[in-house]
């Protein structure tokens, strides 16, 4: 029989969740500062994931606050559909388009990185309709890459998982995947597939969610070189890696690589408001700007160029400035890596993949129960999470010090000595 008063909070249906097991287990945050975060029951907790990969600048920061607050008093937001914008939109456009890897870029924004991924997709069919080519429809993504969960995200994932009981293959007909990191095998795929009917690929510098793999050498360059052979545009998915995960501003920068399209989120406002962005090169915005008779783009946002979210991300760009936090993601790399890769000897461990910018996932054998781990760093005051095949997610915000990321390889081997006792 039911409760006639359930406990306060059931009403709550979490993301990704086994809900009766996400209820008996719930945590809840109520605070943060800096690499941290306060439960519920007040526990302190380092804040190894940040969040879901947002909390570059860290939580708790006074000065966006009060940006955000002076923002709102001004104007909450306008919209940006048809000859109306925002001053912010604007501003934030004119900084982030400067800050990118695409030369003479354009930005589009929306409010996060699956409403990025929606557009981009979107955008790619376009193109080539308007190019009177309108067989190039597939969308090619790769095996393990995580695209977010709406429409297009759904359709090109590389987890299988995330599309399973939809009732057809693709919520989105005509999508493929390509392998992780295998060249060879991508042109095998484009040329069974015929390049006449590929319109984009869409690829993460550094797969986060699907496991934190990082590209191959060469390989990132080599598919942005497939595709420019075959007519495919290429579209980086910096959504994870974008402003300063990989030590760069972009990781486009780090692997030199110049996308069609650049789709970021989470770090351009550190979480401190929704907002995302597609950054669209000449060759694809072109035609919708340069003729009296261009075609409109159908596509638009109510919250698309939030005017608080925008001055929010400056705030958030000021402080990564300020505090040279790209200079600090740089060395926090080789500081992770160096703690982190001893786990790889642990006999619970699988692998640890670390050392291309500041993230890892340590791998844990197929059949350790990967939630009583996270349960014991928990005990001990580390917050993880499990990714793709039984991973620990680690990418703590760009303020922690070195002993805190210490403190995350100690623990996590504490606990992994705790399940094998
Ligand atoms: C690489 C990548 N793309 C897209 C998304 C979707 O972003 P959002 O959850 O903001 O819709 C995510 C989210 O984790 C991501 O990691």
């Amino acid at each position: 029989m039911r409760n006639s008063t359930p406990p306060a909070g059931a009403s709550l249906w979490s993301a990704q969740a086994q809900m009766p097991a996400a209820l008996a287990k719930r945590v809840t945050i109520v605070a943060g500062q800096g690499a941290s975060v306060i439960t519920a029951d007040g526990a302190e907790l380092l804040d190894a994931p940040a969040g879901l990969w947002h909390a570059n600048v860290g939580h708790g920061r006074e000065d966006i606050a009060r940006v955000a607050y002076d923002q709102m008093r001004k104007l909450e937001t306008y919209h940006v559909f048809g000859r109306f914008v925002n001053d912010v939109a604007l501003s934030l456009a004119d900084r982030v388009t400067a800050l990118g890897p695409i030369p003479d870029a354009k930005i589009f924004w929306t409010s996060g990185g699956s409403d990025a991924v929606d557009l981009a997709c979107k955008l790619a069919r376009r193109h080539w309709q308007l190019e009177g080519r309108p067989d190039k429809r597939i969308i090619l993504s790769r095996h393990n890459a995580y695209h977010g969960l709406h429409g297009f995200g759904t359709s090109i994932a590389g987890l299988d998982y995330n599309r399973d009981g939809y009732g057809t293959d693709s919520l989105i007909p005509e999508t493929a995947r390509i392998p992780t990191n295998d060249l060879a095998a991508a042109e095998a795929i484009i040329t069974e597939l015929g390049p006449e009917h590929i319109a984009a690929v869409v690829a993460e510098p550094v797969i986060g969610t699907g496991g934190v793999i990082a590209p191959a050498t060469g390989y990132l360059e080599g598919l942005q070189r497939l595709a420019r052979q075959h007519d495919i545009l290429f579209i980086a998915d910096e959504v994870v890696t974008g402003f300063g995960r990989t030590g760069t501003m972009f990781a486009c920068e780090r692997f030199g690589l110049e996308p069609d399209m650049v789709l970021m989120a989470k770090g351009i406002t550190s979480g401190y408001a929704p907002l995302g962005g597609v950054l669209i090169g000449p060759r694809v915005w072109e035609r919708y700007f340069n003729s009296d008779d261009a075609p409109i783009l159908r596509h638009g946002i109510t919250y698309s160029g939030h005017a608080t979210a925008c001055a929010v991300a400056h705030a958030n760009l000021d402080i990564l400035e300020r505090e040279h936090l790209l200079r600090r993601s740089a060395e926090l790399e080789g500081v992770l890596h160096h703690a982190i890769q001893p786990l790889a000897d642990h006999p619970l461990v699988t692998a640890v993949r670390s050392g291309t910018g500041f993230l890892a996932g340590v791998q844990l054998n197929a059949d350790v129960p990967g939630e009583a781990v996270v349960d014991a760093c928990l005990d001990s005051g580390l917050l993880t999470r499990l990714i793709h095949n039984n991973t620990l997610h680690i990418c703590p915000p760009f303020v922690v010090t070195d002993d805190e990321v210490s403190f995350i390889a100690k623990t996590i081997r504490v606990a992994l000595d705790h399940i094998t006792d």
